[in-house]
């Protein structure tokens, strides 16, 4: 085996950065590398080395030898780069081995003033985004106004980059009534932080196809999760990246040349953060109770997530559009606060079962979900080393998710600590 693709099979938040950790001490990789977004993800590692809460760098900078590569897919805001990468320094990290791609694009001050005014304009319709510049980022990225590592590494050539956008950007954000810094602060602030970044910036497709020709071990890492998709999502509330599969090739430089190992992560129930329809969203009372047992605050923004019970329409449609080998389900240890659980298992729109997920957003708001109720196991199992000493119920629940999904559960989750994890057997 050498790929190993980890992908968040919801709205995000399903675990991933434990379970990079969990797979990165198992399988001990050469390389980690995120593909996509930037630091509107936030992935929590908890193991004996600490608490790390990680935004843009991948989930195991403190595995020593590791290489941590932030992909060509990914737009990186600089300043927040420096700020986490002094964060792990302080913790006594070392960061030589954070690598970050000469094509990936560059947050700049105008991502985040027009995000800002965008939202605002939208009103009553806004997306609810974490406000990273994430979406203008891209927008540029595809009006081939971005500005990439390569350039902003090089003082000669970000000028002329900058003169030639900052233009177009200062009319833009006139429309909105909005004004930027001038060009020269801009400037002067960007050779500050590129002259910090340099040495970490690198041609790294070339380091990852050599590493999967050599049959290396390299971890994926994604960020968001598939619902959250740009292409693929319940649009328009997504994110704008490609956060499945898909997004690994093009946003690394890998290719699909061998049989990869793609991990879909689901919490046993579900949330999002931001706008948009939860169609399982859970009544007030047993929100608060999963939300204070499940810790269900945004790492990135704060904001309260919204929980809802396992949705299986949702988690069979992402688990076919990536076509994932197996599942690690998280967060079920949460559950057991209840004595009885719900999973929707269809989804109804005019009185009919629906056999798809509707590509209008517009459809999708009047899905209504058919439940199934299963009894709870009502306990703590936290502390379980072995899938066998799990509760019978907590297991017919995980069988059931299983069948549901048609793609076998091979570990499950049961608390926020790496180790904390169970085979099934
Ligand atoms: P990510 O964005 O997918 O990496 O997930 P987040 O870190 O945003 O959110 C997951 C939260 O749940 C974090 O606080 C984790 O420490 C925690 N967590 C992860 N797995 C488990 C689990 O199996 N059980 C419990 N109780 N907490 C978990
Ligand atoms: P991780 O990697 C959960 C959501 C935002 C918003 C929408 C668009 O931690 O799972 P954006 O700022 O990306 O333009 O916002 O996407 N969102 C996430 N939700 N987990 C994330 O990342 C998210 N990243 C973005 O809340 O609804
Ligand atoms: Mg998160």
């Amino acid at each position: 085996m050498s790929l190993t693709i980890i992908i968040g099979g919801q709205w995000g938040d399903e675990g991933k950065g434990k379970v990079v950790d969990w797979f990165t001490t198992n399988y001990k990789p050469s390389v980690i590398a995120r593909f996509n977004g930037g630091n509107n993800a936030g992935h929590t590692v908890v193991n004996g080395k600490g608490t790390f809460k990680f935004h843009l760098i991948p989930s195991g900078v403190f595995h020593k030898g590791v290489k941590c590569v932030l992909g060509n897919g990914m737009v990186i805001d600089p300043a927040g780069l420096i700020k986490e990468l002094k964060e792990l320094h302080d913790k006594g990290v070392k960061t030589d081995n954070v690598l970050v791609s000469d094509k990936a694009h560059l947050v700049m001050p105008w991502h985040f003033l027009i995000e800002e005014a965008q939202e605002n304009y939208r009103g009553k319709n806004s997306l609810g985004t974490t406000k990273k510049g994430i979406g203008p980022a891209y927008s540029d990225k595809a009006a081939r106004t971005g500005i990439r590592f390569s350039e902003f590494i090089n003082k000669k050539f970000f000028l002329e980059r900058l003169e030639e956008v900052y233009k177009l950007k200062s009319k833009e954000l006139k429309a909105y009534g909005k004004k930027l810094p001038s060009q020269k602060s801009i400037f002067e602030d960007y050779c500050k932080f590129a002259l910090k970044l340099k040495k970490h910036v690198t041609n790294t497709e070339r380091l990852l196809r050599d590493a999967q020709e050599r049959r290396e071990e390299v971890i994926l890492e994604g960020a968001q999760g598939s619902l959250l998709d740009v292409e693929w999502g319940i649009y328009a509330k997504v994110t704008s990246s490609a956060t499945t599969r898909l997004g690994v090739y093009q946003g690394t430089g890998l290719l699909p040349l061998q049989n990869e190992q793609v991990i879909g992560v689901y919490k046993a129930y579900i949330t999002r953060v931001g706008a948009g329809y939860l169609p399982t969203q859970m009544d007030k009372k047993t929100q608060d109770l999963i939300r204070n047992a499940g810790n269900e605050f945004g790492v990135t923004t704060g904001r309260s997530r919204r929980c809802g019970w396992f949705d299986a329409p949702l988690a069979r449609y992402s688990a076919k559009k990536n076509a994932f080998t197996e599942i690690v389900l998280t967060k079920a240890d949460v559950l057991g606060v209840l004595d009885k659980v719900k999973i929707c298992v269809d989804y109804k729109l005019n009185g009919k079962i629906l056999d798809y997920i509707p590509s209008s957003e517009a459809e999708f708001n009047r899905c209504v979900p058919v439940y199934e109720e299963l009894p709870g196991w009502g306990r703590s199992t936290s502390n379980i080393k072995n899938y066998k000493d799990l509760p019978i119920n907590f297991k017919e629940y995980c069988k059931r998710i299983e069948g549901l999904i048609g793609v076998k559960i091979s570990i499950v989750s049961l608390g926020p600590s790496t180790h904390q994890t169970v085979v099934v057997s």
